[in-house]
């Protein structure tokens, strides 16, 4: 559910929407970094809801605490303030073995695509297969890259593959265990125009077809069709909170306000 249409809001005020529908649920959420007098605030009392199969885009300028903000959601970082709930589950005060569960339920996908450059496009999403379900790991493996356009490609090493194709094979690396959530932080910064979209299109595409969330922060607003909600922060504080399906029928894309997306 969106809560605040295409207005500014302030951190603390958010719509409930039914919890047992929410991927992920942020309430008075504060970070800092650093200790004594160095400790500076990088999130200021961030309250949303992100609702199970919702593509949202996390947008705002360099230093605004976008990769912050994705780190505590994946379990990364520890919160010092507030409650965040994955999958229904209180983050703040898990142990760290509880913590790696939760990691488990994600995918996550950066800019570098941190691929191991001795393995193949195979090994490197076998490394993530969960033992679960059937077939065995390069069954799962080569099954997921087929998915994505990349079944002649299972057995290179990512310096034989384009920037594209390695960042396809990181996608497949996230999606293979079929995560609930996806965590993407930048993922088509390294990508030419038409490899960023195909990335983002296979990602929506796969998302919907496996019913899971995602989070993608991006200063690419050539790709944000795909998102169903764009989250601006600025300086830590969330600075809006822009519902697609909204937006796109009371005015023309086109004319998106242009300052949401300032570097
Ligand atoms: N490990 C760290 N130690 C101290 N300060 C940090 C650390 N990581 C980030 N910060 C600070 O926290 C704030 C938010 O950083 P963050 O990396 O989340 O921003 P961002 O929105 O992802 O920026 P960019 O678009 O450049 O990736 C910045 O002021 C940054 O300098
Ligand atoms: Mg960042």
């Amino acid at each position: 559910m969106e809560a605040n249409g295409s207005q500014p809001v302030s951190g603390g005020s958010v719509a409930i929407a039914n919890t047992s529908d929410l991927a992920v649920q942020i309430r008075h959420l504060n970070y800092y970094f650093g200790q004594g007098e160095l400790r500076k605030q990088a999130l200021f009392d961030i309250s949303l809801d992100f609702p199970c199969g919702q593509i949202a885009i996390i947008t705002g300028p360099s230093g605004s605490g976008k990769t912050t903000f994705l780190s505590l959601i994946g379990a990364l970082r520890t919160l010092h303030e507030g409650s965040l709930k994955v999958m229904g589950r209180e983050l703040v005060g898990m142990s760290n073995s509880q913590l790696v569960e939760v990691r488990r339920g994600i995918g996550f996908i950066f800019q570098a695509h941190n691929l191991f450059e001795s393995l193949t496009a195979s090994q490197n999403v076998e490394m993530a297969v969960e033992l679960m379900g059937n077939g065995s790991k390069r069954e799962r493996a080569v099954t997921v890259l087929k998915r994505l356009g990349l079944e002649n490609r299972v057995d290179y090493k990512p310096n034989s593959l384009s920037g594209g194709q390695k960042q396809r094979v990181a996608i497949a690396r996230a999606l293979v265990n079929q995560p609930q959530l996806i965590l993407a932080d930048e993922p088509t910064a390294a990508l030419d125009k038409q490899s960023g979209r195909d990335v983002v299109n296979l990602m929506q595409q796969l998302a919907r077809e496996q019913q899971c969330t995602i989070l993608m922060v991006t200063h690419d607003n050539r790709i944000l069709d795909v998102a169903d909600r764009i989250i601006n922060l600025v300086d830590g504080r969330l600075e809006s909170d822009t519902s697609m399906n909204e937006f796109v029928t009371a005015h023309d894309p086109k004319n998106l306000d242009p300052r949401m997306f300032m570097l």
